[in-house]
């Protein structure tokens, strides 16, 4: 589901090379919902012309204060009154410290000025422009205003440097756009999340893993840091980059086995909120094999099949540990145990009465139950919510958007 519905955006342009990228930004922005609303400094013009800007958003662009087409001829206080946000890519070295002064000398600026809305930058430059003491001032400024930065990335630079300065790329700064718009439902609320499988080792190259590809998981984390949350990742082997990577702000912790997964966890228990996605393996290879497992080594045991046998010993619960912690950890709302744990369950049959046992066995109060294995590795799933009195069914939908909407059940029941 678009997250920028009803979202009236002004994007303001200033003047670098970056420029090129604000059309792309404009049709992403505007395939989200929103309705994007241009205005661009004059150096602006330089490097991409308002036409472009025009015909993609279908509203014609404003570059100046003294434009004749409002009619009171007050364009910088008439935009702002009705937008829900100004975001400003590429904010050049000049623009953030014009605005960190309150200096006004055109359009963009006196609308910043004006403005009643909050104010998104996303910085891009040079490397020694953004490293320099003064820009930095301005940033420094400009965050304690109340602004939000978005970025600037590290990387090749146009012109031919490499460092801090790159603008974001078009799509990450329209996750970082939609994020900021999420209600902050769990404001100040400490959140751990394990996402992905685990890998047993049997010898240094074979081992025991399973289908999990840790989006789930992920796009639970994401949803607790778009809705205020501070979020500890623990991820079992997975290729997935960090949701809101260039945002910086989930900490994250890799892992391989159930015992590290379970360690690592055990270690960060003081959280409010517990969501056990991964997909911890049950069973582990205790003294896994030092040497690879030669096919016809001695330690093969059976001679007839020359198949080794391998024994299995079972991996520590570790959702089951958590919630017997959080029983005897009564520091939560009204004194109820803390961390609140919320358990995934992948079934293949009877999703329902299984996920209900499950959340019995387990101690916790809500079980999230997905059939797998289809939904491992796909964009999309469907859940069902169950706790002591009732059950909510999510229909099939993006991971994110059903990520939204769990944060959104679970932080009523914290309320
Ligand atoms: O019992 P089952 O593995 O199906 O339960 C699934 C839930 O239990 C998931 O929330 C999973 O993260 C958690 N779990 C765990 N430790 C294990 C096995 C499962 O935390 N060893």
């Amino acid at each position: 589901m678009p997250s920028l519905i009803n979202k009236k955006i002004i994007l303001g342009i200033s003047g670098g090379i970056a420029a090129y990228k604000s059309a792309e930004l404009a049709r992403l922005l505007m395939q989200e919902g929103a309705t994007v609303q241009v205005v661009m400094s004059a150096a602006a013009q330089q490097f991409i012309t308002p036409v472009t800007m025009q015909a993609l958003t279908g509203l014609p662009v404003f570059t100046s204060q003294w434009d004749a087409r409002i009619d009171n001829n007050m364009a910088h206080i008439e935009l702002s009154r009705t937008a829900d946000a100004i975001l400003v890519a590429p904010a050049t070295a000049d623009l953030l410290a014009k605005l960190s002064l309150g200096l006004a000398d055109d359009l963009l600026t006196t609308l910043c000025l004006a403005r009643n809305c909050p104010l998104l930058l996303v910085p891009a430059m040079n490397l020694q422009m953004w490293e320099h003491q003064a820009t930095q001032r301005s940033v420094q400024r400009l965050v304690e205003d109340g602004s939000t930065m978005l970025g600037p990335a590290s990387g090749i630079q146009a012109c031919g440097e490499t460092g801090a300065g790159r603008m974001l790329e078009p799509a990450e700064i329209v996750e970082h756009v939609c994020a900021f718009f999420q209600p902050k439902l769990l404001q100040g609320k400490r959140v751990l999340v394990t996402a992905g499988p685990t890998f047993e080792a049997i010898d240094p190259v074979r081992g025991m893993t399973n289908r999990s590809s840790g989006k789930m998981g992920f796009a639970i984390a994401q949803a607790a840091l778009e809705a205020g949350a501070q979020v500890h990742l623990i991820a079992g082997p997975c290729a997935l980059p960090t949701p809101l990577e260039s945002g910086g702000q989930i900490y994250r912790t890799n892992v391989t086995s159930g015992q590290e997964m379970y360690a690592a966890v055990m270690q960060s228990l003081d959280c409010d909120l517990f969501f056990s996605v991964a997909a911890v393996a049950d069973w582990t290879i205790p003294n896994p094999a030092k040497e690879k497992i030669k096919r016809h080594s001695a330690t093969v045991a059976s001679k007839k099949s020359s198949a080794p046998q391998i024994h299995f010993a079972a991996n520590p619960d570790i959702l089951q540990s958590v919630a017997q912690f959080a029983k005897a950890n009564k520091t939560g709302p009204n004194k109820s145990p803390r961390p609140y744990c919320v358990g995934f369950a992948a079934e293949t049959s009877n999703l329902e009465q299984h996920a209900s046992e499950k959340r019995q066995r387990k101690g916790i109060p809500l079980m999230v139950g997905n059939i797998g294995p289809d939904t491992f590795g796909d964009d999309l799933n469907q859940l069902l919510i169950i706790d002591e009195n009732s059950k909510q069914h999510l229909p099939r939908a993006p991971k994110l958007t059903l990520a939204r909407l769990l944060i959104k059940a679970v932080a009523k029941k914290l309320a």
